[in-house]
């Protein structure tokens, strides 16, 4: 149960969730995820952000391994969804002179969350500074990033930048926190993922949070989820964010597609196919009956291809593919090429559905060209894919991203 030095008077005391099986009760987590928290152990005590309150004994043997009865004087609140405030009514318990640091949003979401009203507060704004003794704080609201509470602090001493969610990713620590001591290969995965599944309608406000930090001089990221970055990393980690809050994404196609037979699925193999004859080297084939939509997503943000397909399903688009399109649509998405195609036995409702779909989405192109099938595949089925798998092909390389 020991606490990790980072940097200065900075110790990681954040927990592991190897047991979770959905994010947000939604989204696989395979390698599990970390809550992660900091302790400044200064003149003053200050924690940055908690954990999911399961963790909450775990938690708390880390803190008191490093500062024993010593009280906590500040919590900095930088997000208030659970899975990190999970632990401050129990903080507030035990401290009762703690001091709670966060913006006007944070407090409403403590009382409407955990009752707390009464506690001691630094209501911070825009700029704001708290000095700890060596270490000095500064905050810098970032609203939407994805919550409207969310704020970061960074450590104008040391250089540290406490993130929130913000550069965070899926996947628990194995030993290591801090980046060049660790394996990193599951982790850039798992970033795009949780960009896409968690943060990936709010490209604006993170483009906002980016310019505010521009010129920081940053030289430790400590995100709420995954390793701490450091180093050459540290740009790697910010311009995948930059890329995917700007939808920029690179030459590729994902079709993500849902069968009950095999006969939607020998479409998307042919379309596949064709696709690769087409000079298209990226082609990320999801089959929905078996993959869940989180790692559609994923592959939706780095390739700027789309291509969706299913059966009709009682008069509707089969509603695994349905569940998909509604997740997308969330996600607001931006400059893709997006194609459909599907099928049915009496009365087809698939492809209507997904054409009426993709008008929807204003700020992408729908290709004319799609593919319906009538119970099985025809002589003329492989040539429709062709011209939909051309079309596609053409359009990712010419589209502006
Ligand atoms: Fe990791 Fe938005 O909470």
């Amino acid at each position: 149960m020991l606490a990790q030095k980072l940097k200065g008077k900075i110790h990681y005391v954040g927990v592991n969730d190897r047991k979770i099986h959905r994010f947000e009760g939604m989204w696989p987590v395979p390698y599990g995820v970390s809550y992660n928290s900091y302790l400044i152990v200064d003149e003053s005590v200050t924690l940055i952000d908690t954990v999911d309150v399961a963790y909450g004994e775990v938690f708390l043997q880390k803190i008191r391994s490093l500062i024993g009865d010593r009280p906590i004087d500040y919590l900095v609140v930088n997000h208030m969804e659970p899975d990190h405030s999970g632990s401050i009514r129990l903080l507030a318990q035990l401290y009762p002179g703690l001091v709670i640091v966060g913006n006007k949003q944070t407090f409403g979401m403590l009382e409407g969350y955990y009752g707390l009203r009464d506690e001691q507060r630094y209501e911070v704004k825009d700029g704001d500074f708290l000095s700890t003794g060596h270490h000095k704080l500064r905050f810098t609201l970032t609203p939407m990033v994805h919550w409207p509470e969310t704020m970061m602090t960074f450590d104008e001493t040391e250089g540290v930048l406490f993130a929130g969610d913000a550069f965070g990713c899926f996947g628990a620590l194995n030993g290591g926190v801090v980046d060049e001591g660790m394996n990193l290969d599951i982790y850039w995965d798992e970033m795009v993922r949780y960009y896409s599944n968690i943060v990936g309608k709010y490209g604006n406000p993170v483009q906002k949070a980016l310019g505010k930090l521009a010129g920081a001089p940053v030289r430790m990221i400590c995100s709420t989820h995954g390793p701490v970055w450091t180093g050459e990393r540290i740009a790697r980690v910010v311009g995948l964010y930059d890329r995917m809050s700007r939808y920029d994404t690179d030459e590729g196609v994902v079709i993500a597609y849902a069968s009950m037979y095999g006969h939607t699925e020998q479409v998307a193999e042919q379309i596949a196919a064709h696709l690769n004859a087409a000079g298209v080297k990226n082609v990320a084939m999801h089959c929905l009956n078996k993959t869940n939509a989180s790692f559609v997503l994923r592959d939706v943000f780095r390739y700027r291809g789309l291509i969706v397909g299913g059966p009709t399903y009682s008069g509707q688009l089969y509603p695994e593919v349905e569940g998909l399109l509604s997740k997308l649509s969330v996600r607001e998405l931006k400059n893709h090429v997006i194609g459909c195609f599907g099928s049915f036995t009496w009365a087809g409702a698939a492809v209507k559905r997904t054409i009426a779909w993709g008008e929807t989405l204003k700020q992408n192109e729908f290709l004319p060209q799609t593919v319906e099938l009538k119970q099985g595949c025809l002589a003329d089925t492989d040539e429709a894919c062709r011209q939909l798998a051309r079309a596609m092909a053409e359009r990712i390389r010419t589209a502006k991203s």
